[in-house]
């Protein structure tokens, strides 16, 4: 690398980590800033703070270019770019809470050493956050009339479970800045990124025909407008899946024929059009309802995005529906949940679809029995209000019970000994919620989504 930054990456969550591991990996000197002291301790002792696979390997190869730090005083003035990756969580309202943000943005305007330097917001904000971190740092900075400083926006599309591989081969990079020399600055930051000239981690290659990213230098609304617009338009593509599966069922059609056939249209694409259970996580549901309430404070309707929401919800129904469909009365019956986080290969269990059907069959009176392979020990600190028994493995987990729903396409419940397994339940009766088992069952009934030869379950109210 010809000129290794001074980097600071305020907050240690999925982005902050992200962002700060792949500044380091490029061979910049990275301070990963957060207030929270035991996450900040637990960095120091090696460990990571959230479920993310490869990113301690990567972690680890940084050696000393990764600290960590509580300290804004100490870790703020030496900086040439500064990341503010703090959580924006939603309000009641559906937007965005920004407490935490504008907290970030006056501490690191406090510190600003008068010299040219680069705040960069990575965090989910509506459109014309910017601006406003701009005036926080103009009204908190010291003598800030004398220097220059300049606020950009650079949103991050990774997912969570593939953080890795979406940030070293990301399909864009997108900059948002009013004058050209924030942008400027992270165009060099980011040189071994857009000239793809690092070199590839042993545990995440470089994918075959992938050369580089798009950069796509915009506002700084413009920017902030790409994330939600980007995120709300990956949410309707899955909501159309499940709309048209829920119509698959009547027609005797398969939505995993019809997502192939229309997806191999290059402008369509593939990609988030799998029927399930309805999309989760930590940004859809979240940046959805952004936008509809930015929308509604201009008095503008967003009824694409409003039926986007309205059809998930139905999604989530439609699980227990499919149990009703075979069951009859819950009440009593035993359930088994495989996959509690919104997917895997996380442990994230924001707004999560496992969370709402536990809810509605605790509602319904059944007994359910809980897996996930990585997921429980969150699960027993944040759904303390659900009721429900953890199985020490999946198996485990289906013995003597009435059905199974499989809420996440995890490797090990896939490539599970299904066969074997149903002939533990009381009733063999799989309810797939991912379509991701492939064999059929040689005993019970397996109930998908979308698929061919089902009966429709009822429509709920
Ligand atoms: C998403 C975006 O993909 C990412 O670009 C952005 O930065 C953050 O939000 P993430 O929430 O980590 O990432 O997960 P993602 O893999 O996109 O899945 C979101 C939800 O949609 C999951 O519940 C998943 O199961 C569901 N999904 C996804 C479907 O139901 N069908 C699909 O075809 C794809």
């Amino acid at each position: 690398l010809h000129a290794p930054m001074k980097v600071v990456v305020v907050g240690t969550g999925y982005v902050g980590l992200g962002t700060a591991a792949l500044l380091a990996y490029f061979g910049h000197q990275v301070t990963g800033l957060d207030i929270d002291q035991g996450k900040v301790d637990m960095l120091r002792r090696g460990e990571l703070p959230i479920y993310e696979p490869g990113l301690g390997e990567l972690m680890a190869e940084c050696g000393d270019r990764l600290q960590w730090t509580t300290d804004y005083a100490a870790a703020i003035p030496g900086a040439d770019v500064i990341f503010i990756c703090v959580g924006t969580p939603p309000l009641p309202s559906g937007q965005p809470d920004l407490r935490y943000l504008a907290a970030a943005a006056q501490d690191v305007a406090r510190h600003l050493n008068g010299k040219m330097q680069v705040v960069v917001n990575k965090s989910t904000v509506p459109v014309g956050t910017g601006d406003w971190v701009a005036r926080i740092i103009e009204e908190y900075a010291p003598d800030y009339k004398e220097h220059q400083y300049n606020v950009v926006s650079n949103p991050e599309f990774l997912r969570e479970g593939t953080a890795l591989f979406d940030s070293l081969y990301p399909d864009r990079l997108v900059l948002g800045g009013n004058d050209g020399a924030g942008v400027a600055r992270l165009l060099e930051l980011y040189a071994p990124l857009i000239e793809q000239d690092f070199q590839a981690p042993a545990h995440v290659p470089r994918p075959e025909g992938y050369t580089r990213p798009e950069v796509v230098a915009t506002s700084l609304s413009s920017a902030e407008m790409i994330k939600y617009a980007a995120n709300a338009f990956l949410a309707l593509k899955i909501s159309f899946a499940n709309e048209i599966a829920g119509l698959c069922e009547r027609v005797d059609a398969d939505i995993e024929e019809v997502a192939r056939g229309i997806g191999s249209d290059a402008r369509i694409g593939r990609q988030f059009l799998s029927a399930g259970a309805g999309w989760g996580g930590s940004c859809f549901g979240k940046d959805t309802s952004a936008l509809i309430s930015t929308g509604e404070e201009y008095g503008y309707d967003m009824p694409i995005l409003r039926a986007a929401v309205a059809v998930n919800q139905g999604q989530r129904q439609l699980v227990i529906a499919k149990l009703q469909k075979h069951l009859h009365r819950l009440q009593g019956k035993r359930v088994a949940v495989l996959g509690m986080a919104f997917k895997p290969n996380t442990d994230d269990l924001r707004d999560a679809p496992a969370h709402d059907a536990i809810a509605r069959l605790n509602e319904l009176g059944a007994t359910v029995v809980a897996h996930d392979p990585v997921a429980m020990p969150r699960a027993r600190r944040e759904w303390g209000h659900l009721n429900y028994t953890e199985a020490e493995s999946a198996e485990h987990a289906l013995i003597g019970a009435d059905a199974v729903i499989l809420m996440t396409e995890w490797k090990q419940y896939t490539e599970m000994e299904w066969n074997g397994a149903v002939r533990t339940m009381r009733q063999p009766l799989v309810i797939d919620t991912r379509n991701a088992l492939r064999c059929a069952l040689s005993t019970g009934t397996l109930e998908q989504i979308g698929r061919r030869g089902q009966t429709p379950a009822p429509v709920l109210g």
